[in-house]
């Protein structure tokens, strides 16, 4: 499932990030140096360096921005969430061609060990700022194509195959981090997701009813039994 989370970030802290991935002195290596084995063939990008200090704030920034979204929590159900990342894609270094993520990755920040079952991306960069840039995955369904407004992210499978197509112009900046989810399953985490917006879409037009406490209990009951906390 691809899910789109529009204004992830408030105006106030797109600035704030912006600011500072965009300043003269932010640290910038090469990203392949956190590559695994089979990626490091096809990345072409740079990463911020994960103990410097804007990095330490920009991570504060979007983990409180993903703990207070209801359709995050809702689609993904996260159990960990592996400390952001943040990117940037421009000049010579411009592409991460088809790869996969590993499926457990050691989080320095929080020094644990987290499994990639959904992905997030996150967009700094407005779609004018630069050319090319989408992110393709590769899902059930074929090929998507996302490039997203500021301040949006995107949720998908972490069992996908896919690629940050080159930046022909400007630079692209983002975030992108993993979570481990409380239902290992992408299915059964689909239907728990599809139950609970229909729930909330039967309130919005008929308000509380019988049926609706019912299916709630169901819903709940469901994530009960699939949980793992
Ligand atoms: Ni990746």
């Amino acid at each position: 499932m691809l899910l789109h989370l529009k204004n992830l970030l408030t105006a106030d802290e797109l600035a704030q990030g912006r600011a500072l991935l965009m300043a003269a002195d932010a640290p910038w290596i090469d990203g392949r140096r956190s590559a695994g084995e089979q990626a490091v063939h096809v990345k072409n990008n740079q990463q911020l360096v994960q103990d410097s200090a804007s990095a330490a704030t920009l991570r504060e920034l979007v983990l409180g921005a993903l703990k207070r979204d209801p359709l995050l929590f809702s689609a993904a159900l996260p159990k960990k969430i592996f400390n952001p990342l943040f990117n940037r894609y421009g000049d010579a270094a411009n592409y991460y061609g088809a790869h996969v993520d590993g499926a457990v990755l050691h989080s320095r920040a929080s020094n644990q060990w987290v499994r990639t079952d959904v992905s997030c991306t996150l967009f700094f960069s407005h779609p004018d700022e630069y050319d090319g840039g989408e992110l393709l995955v590769h899902d059930t369904y074929g090929e998507q194509r996302v490039k997203l407004a500021a301040g949006d992210a995107v949720l998908y499978p972490g069992t996908s195959v896919h690629e940050v197509r080159p930046v022909t112009r400007g630079a692209r900046l983002g975030s992108f981090l993993w979570i481990e989810s409380m239902v290992r399953s992408d299915e059964r985490r689909r239907l728990l997701f599809e139950m609970d917006m229909a729930l909330l879409a039967l309130r919005q037009r008929h308000g509380e009813s019988a049926e609706a406490t019912r299916l709630t209990g169901v819903y709940h009951n469901l994530l009960r039994q699939w949980a793992d906390t």
